[in-house]
């Protein structure tokens, strides 16, 4: 399956990191040294209160911003919580069914489908991840879970939709813990889900979605993941809280993705 038609995605989940003057910095760093990007979209995902400031900072540059999380409900009497449409006019992404969200916060995979559900009804794109934990790998049930992630969170999209979606492999214990997966490991996980996709939602679709890897990603490992036919890209967590390590992934990203368009 050619990957040099799908544009390469490095996304920063910045997580419950940066005061807000540290944010602003961040995101002027990364886009002063990441200004020659032009192969690969670069997106910040930063904490719901600087959201709308760093929209405002990145507009006509390079860089677009993205949310961690949104709400299953779409508006009401629902304390504390952030709707997608709310997100809509500074968010071109929002996360959803982040590792730290189903284990932490117990969403269930209902939940994360019907958040995956709202972010397209309102216009943005889905970065929905999966992945298994280290005893469900070890007792060799990875595509398993990840089937049943997607195979839940999947019902509440249609077609044309399936084609924007981005699905990130995130194997819970490659997350924080520096241990990052094999290329070759995360590439099988990878091809599994393009071609559990494409099965149900057509050739077409299964093309031109995107799959990242996410756990322990560096600027030093980038490569090898980007360089695997299935994954167009990656979600980084705390190599994205440094703007040379984040801008050194998607100087990465770049190298490969040239070389793919050139293959
Ligand atoms: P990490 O986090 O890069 O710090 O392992 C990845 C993620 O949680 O998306």
């Amino acid at each position: 399956m050619t990957s040099h038609l799908r544009r390469a995605l490095v996304a920063g989940n910045w997580k419950m990191h940066t005061a807000y003057e540290e944010a602003v910095h961040l995101a002027r760093e990364v886009a002063t040294s990441c200004s020659d990007a032009s192969d690969v979209e670069v997106v910040l995902i930063p904490p719901f209160p600087w959201i709308v400031t760093l929209a405002e900072l990145v507009r006509g540059s390079m860089l677009s911003v993205g949310a961690q999380n949104c709400s299953v409900y779409e508006r009401g009497a629902y304390t504390g919580e952030v709707a997608a449409f709310m997100l809509a006019p500074f968010c071109r992404y929002v996360i959803v069914g982040h590792s730290e969200r189903r284990h932490l916060f117990g969403e269930t995979d209902e939940i994360v489908a019907a958040k995956l559900a709202r972010v397209f009804a309102h216009g943005m794109t889905p970065i929905l991840c999966v992945g298994e934990r280290l005893e469900e790998r070890e007792a060799g049930q990875t595509l398993a879970v990840v089937e049943r992630q997607l195979a839940t969170a999947a019902a509440s999209i249609d077609r044309s939709q399936a084609g924007r979606l981005v699905v990130a492999y995130e194997p819970v214990w490659a997350i924080g813990t520096g241990r990052p997966a094999t290329a070759a490991d995360a590439q099988e996980v990878a091809r599994f889900i393009r071609g559990w996709l494409t099965e149900r939602y057509g050739e077409r679709a299964g093309r031109a979605l995107r799959v990242l890897y996410g756990g322990s990603v560096t600027a030093d490992n980038a490569g090898t993941f980007f360089s695997e036919p299935d994954i167009d890209g990656a979600l980084v967590g705390g190599a994205s809280l440094d703007a040379a390590q984040f801008c050194g992934i998607v100087g990465a990203a770049r190298v490969v993705a040239r070389a793919k368009k050139g293959a």
